[in-house]
């Protein structure tokens, strides 16, 4: 396999080190050979050079079997260009139209929500990646004066709405799901919105054995923390699969547990944690690196290498179920720490 590593800004430095650690582990212990390309882009890599990426950067990737990020953003780019152009930019041009969220408890004792435990907490969320308001149209007229106009548009295609519900039922029907919720804010955003409405009405009538429900955006919130245990498929738009995944990061013990893929299914895609770069934790070997080592897990499974990704999502399992974790979960490792022992983990599986 031939993989491109962006580690990034602040602890996207921090735990790519150890998602690439147990990268090489399950390499060793499966005799599967994974070559990285590590490219430096990054918010250093711009001030230092002007450059965000190179002019044949989205063609570069494209030559590699997938891309892990570990995180972009830093205070020193205000306008968040640099992230902008290698994150977004990439899911734009590869046109990575399916954000796929998981959203597992993995351990009873990491539930925020009193008496919910693994079984409630147990859902998908496929988040559009292409479209809606993260497409930087509009503009900004008389800027920085009193009588400023900002405008910035939501597009919403039917191709686009189409394919990411569609392959949210293919999700669930392939894996033996009976519920899909879409949610959206077709109450007042009654022109985009009743497009998702359509859409959903019509591909849903396509898959009889699956049960589609809708939610509007806001109640969908608040009954992720209410109700979790009622959702197993959900899909959105960009914008509130972004901040639903975020309390999605939480449901799950904390943001630094949640991963993620930017998926063309069949084409070269992108794996990445949920979390930023976290800039008060940059540095300090105090980020939890299990958020970026599951999303080696969902990379190689989206690759084929199932047996490999397993035997990720094990020793993650049993790093959480002994504490050998991160302070955010309740460990008392560092980052690097953690890391070592997964590794070590996924080895002495193999030995044994
Ligand atoms: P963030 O996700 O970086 O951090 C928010 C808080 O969550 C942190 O302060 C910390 O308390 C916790 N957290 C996040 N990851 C953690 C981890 N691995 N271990 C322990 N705790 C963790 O969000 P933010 O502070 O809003 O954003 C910081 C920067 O990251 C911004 O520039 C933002 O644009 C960028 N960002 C990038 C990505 C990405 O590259 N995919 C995602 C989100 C935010
Ligand atoms: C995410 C992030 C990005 C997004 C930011 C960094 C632009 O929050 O991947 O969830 O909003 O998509
Ligand atoms: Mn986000």
């Amino acid at each position: 396999m031939k993989i491109a590593v962006i580690a990034g800004d602040g602890i996207g430095k921090d735990v790519t080190a150890e998602a690439v650690k147990v990268l090489g582990a399950v390499s060793s212990a499966f005799g599967r050979r994974v070559d990285l390309e590590h490219l430096p882009w990054s918010a250093d890599h711009y001030l230092k050079t002007g450059e965000t990426l190179p002019a044949n950067g989205y063609q570069l990737l494209r030559e590699f079997d997938a891309v892990f990020v570990g995180a972009l953003g830093d205070p020193r780019v205000a306008d968040n260009r640099h992230a902008r152009d290698i994150l977004l930019g990439t899911r734009f041009e590869l046109d990575l139209y399916v954000n796929y969220r998981p959203v597992t408890l993995l351990d009873d004792r990491l539930s925020p929500l009193k008496d919910r435990g693994r079984k409630d907490i147990n859902f998908t969320v496929f988040r559009e990646n292409t479209e809606g308001v993260y497409v930087s149209i509009g503009g900004r007229f008389k800027a920085g004066t009193e009588d400023e106009v900002a405008i910035q548009e939501e597009i919403n295609t039917y191709k686009g709405v189409h394919r990411i519900i569609k392959h949210a039922f293919e999700f669930a029907t392939a894996n033996g799901h009976t519920k899909v919720c879409m949610a959206d804010k077709s109450n007042a955003m009654q022109q985009g919105h009743a497009l998702w409405q359509r859409v959903f009405k019509e591909v849903s009538g396509q898959f009889p054995g699956i049960t589609a429900s809708h939610q509007y955006i806001d109640a969908m919130a608040m009954f992720l923390v209410k109700d979790p245990g009622q959702y197993q498929v959900i899909v959105t738009n960009n914008l509130f699969g972004d901040i639903i995944t975020d309390i999605g990061g939480a449901l799950q013990g904390g943001l630094g547990m949640a991963a993620s893929g930017n998926i063309h299914p069949g084409k070269t895609s992108l794996f990445e944690p949920v979390h930023g770069s976290a800039p008060p934790l940059a540095g300090k070997n105090v980020a939890n690196p299990i958020g970026a080592m599951l999303s080696t897990a969902l990379m190689l499974e989206t690759l084929g290498a199932r047996d490999e990704a397993t035997a990720i999502e094990a020793a993650v399992e049993a790093a959480i179920a002994t504490d050998q974790t991160t302070t955010d979960i309740g460990g008392a490792l560092g980052t690097r720490e953690v890391g070592d022992w997964v590794a070590n983990r996924i080895k002495l599986k193999a030995d044994s």
